[in-house]
């Protein structure tokens, strides 16, 4: 098995980053089996695609550096680093660009979405980025991405990619690609903002008692669960009272993700409780689960040097790894390199 995902970098990380790909990931390398291994690395070439500022690129390559260290990526167990450092996957993506077809980049949901009206105005690496995409798994021969949602159909595309690749240009017996599976996880918890139940938790709300940071103190924690928006009525006994809650349900979620529990076990526990019980508890569950790792992660965020050898070590893997993949591809389509 080889597990590779990638995510992209953006600073201010709460609960919500926590809660959907990183936790995913750290529980993936922990079931690794002797013989398999996980790839994880910071997607800063594909940050490109939009209209970015390079001091804060590099600052948030960092930051969710620092962050998936805190979270429990081991960079002893998996590979942990950042695309710009591995040539090769901007190499592959332009391999692929021939064989990828323009009808299948329109099809995508993702340019679709992010274009909008304006396709003229959009960056070319917009419309290529499920290439680059392609590219990043299918460099190191991966059999399972996990994923959100989102991303399955560029998954999808990148399977499409190996297989019209291994057919034009391989022997049967000898396939260049791998054809990876998406991992999708069951349903994510959706972690909504602390002042409006029906806004996910976003970094770029103004309101910071609207999110539960990464890099916040046990007391903090506590004061934003305090003030968290609530109804009046007490916590329902089954999961279909909490319907018209939004409030509630996410309260009651965040504690079930956090508990490792369905959210029915959870009001199985608080079920006619008011939220002067639950609130309480739920901070404690946040600051037992977020405190170490917040605690780690504000100390290696201003370590920008250890941050860096991390990175660098684990770039160094990844070349070692793509090098017969990127060699087989530049071979199969009659380049030649000495
Ligand atoms: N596009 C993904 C996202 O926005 C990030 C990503 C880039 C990725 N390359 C990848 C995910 C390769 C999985 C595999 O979430």
């Amino acid at each position: 098995m080889r597990v590779v995902s990638g995510i992209q970098p953006t600073g201010n990380l709460h609960l919500g980053n926590y809660l959907g790909a990183i936790r995913n990931w750290v529980r993936m390398q922990d079931e690794m089996e002797e013989g398999s291994e996980c790839l994880f690395f910071l997607a800063d070439l594909h940050a490109l695609s939009q209209p970015h500022d390079p001091a804060g690129l590099r600052a948030a390559t960092l930051e969710m550096a620092a962050a998936l260290v805190a979270c429990g990526i081991d960079p002893d167990r998996s590979v942990l680093f950042n695309q710009a450092q591995v040539p090769a996957h901007a190499e592959l993506q332009w391999l692929l660009n021939g064989t990828a077809r323009m009808g299948w980049l329109n099809r995508m949901t993702q340019w679709k979405d992010k274009a909008g009206k304006n396709r003229e105005g959009q960056s070319v690496a917009l419309f290529t980025y499920p290439v680059l995409q392609a590219a990043d798994v299918l460099l190191y021969q991966a059999t399972h991405v996990p994923v959100g949602e989102d991303q399955k159909q560029h998954l999808e595309l990148a399977r499409d990619i190996a297989q019209k690749f291994n057919n034009d240009f391989c022997t049967e017996d000898a396939p260049v690609f791998t054809l990876p599976e998406p991992i999708i996880p069951g349903e994510a918890a959706r972690i909504m903002s602390l002042r409006d139940g029906t806004a996910k938790m976003s970094k770029s709300d103004p309101s910071e008692m609207s999110r539960i940071n990464l890099v916040d103190d046990a007391d903090t924690i506590m004061q934003k669960v305090k003030k968290a928006k609530t109804d009046p009525e007490p916590l329902p006994s089954e999961v279909a009272g909490l319907d018209g809650r939004p409030e509630a349900a996410n309260l009651v979620g965040i504690f079930a993700a956090l508990a490792g529990q369905e959210p029915a076990a959870v009001l199985a526990q608080f079920g006619g409780q008011g939220f002067g019980a639950f609130k309480p508890a739920l901070g404690e569950l946040l600051v037992e689960t977020l405190g170490p790792i917040g605690a780690r992660f504000r100390q290696l965020k201003e370590d920008a040097e250890a941050l860096d050898a991390i990175l660098a070590r684990g770039a160094a893997k990844a070349r070692e790894r793509g090098v017969p993949t990127l060699n087989a591809a530049y071979r199969a389509l009659g380049l030649v390199r000495h």
